[in-house]
């Protein structure tokens, strides 16, 4: 599904249940020593998703650790994101040469629980959201902004290297499957901002986000064409 969302240049790997045993590495078996089953589970599926897409770009399996803030260092030459939530599980990756950052994030398709959509949206978000509708897709696009918050997150800090609350990422949803963001400066006060296009689907219970900022000299024919 997860594909759906991404241009040609990703590759992808995805798994709608946890239970088959995947081996892991030593270091990444040690990273889940005294976790809980269900973190242990969800570790092990997205580094064997991970390292399925990442056999698609022709890289070889290793060992995939854990860098600062969380986000898996990924090999040299390319980015990636991982996500899990009951039910399914992705990692999406790219050469580094025509994708410059990688966000995906996946939840269920249900209503944010109270009280978190004011932790994560300003008033005009919530006010924009109002006007989003309540019908299909819509009723759950509380949720809908939190995960494509998300996505942006995943994608801005490794080149950010800083912590953001989700409030500081601003995000534009359009019903029609996409959504433009803008998060905090990734450089110094004052450095500029750079704007994400995203896209997003609800689909069998589940709500997926993906974003993706094109390198530099990419593909323009490869990237979004919100437009369309
Ligand atoms: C990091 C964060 C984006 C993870 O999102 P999540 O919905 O909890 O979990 P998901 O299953 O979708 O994604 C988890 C994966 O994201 C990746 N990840 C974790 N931290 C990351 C980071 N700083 N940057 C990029 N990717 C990251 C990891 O691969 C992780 O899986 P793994 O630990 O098994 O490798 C989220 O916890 C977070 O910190 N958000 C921003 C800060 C914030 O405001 N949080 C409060 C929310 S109310």
């Amino acid at each position: 599904m997860i594909e759906d969302l991404l241009t040609a240049d990703c590759a992808v790997a995805e798994a709608f249940d946890d239970s088959a045993a995947v081996a892991l590495f030593p270091q990444e078996a040690a990273l889940m020593e005294g976790r809980v089953a269900r973190r242990r589970r969800q570790f092990a599926t997205g580094r064997s998703c991970a390292r399925r897409a990442l056999g698609r770009l022709g890289v070889p399996p290793a060992p995939l650790l854990p860098g600062p803030g969380g986000a898996p260092v990924w090999p040299q030459g390319v980015v990636g994101s991982i996500t899990h939530c009951d039910g399914y599980l992705a990692a999406a990756v790219a050469p580094a040469r025509a994708v410059a950052a990688v966000g995906i994030d996946a939840e269920p398709a249900l209503p944010l629980p109270e009280g978190v959509l004011s932790l994560v949206a300003g008033p005009e978000e919530q006010e924009a959201l109002s006007a989003f509708g309540t019908e299909g897709a819509a009723a759950c696009r509380d949720r809908l902004l939190f995960s494509a918050k998300e996505a942006v997150y995943k994608a801005w800090y490794p080149r950010a290297r800083r912590w953001s609350a989700l409030r500081e990422i601003r995000v534009v949803l359009d019903p029609g499957g996409t959504f433009t963001a803008r998060p905090p400066a990734r450089g110094p006060a004052g450095a500029a901002q750079h704007d994400y296009s995203g896209r997003w689907l609800v689909r069998s219970g589940l709500l997926l986000a993906a974003v993706l900022e094109p390198a530099p000299a990419g593909h323009p024919s490869r990237l979004f064409r919100l437009s369309s």
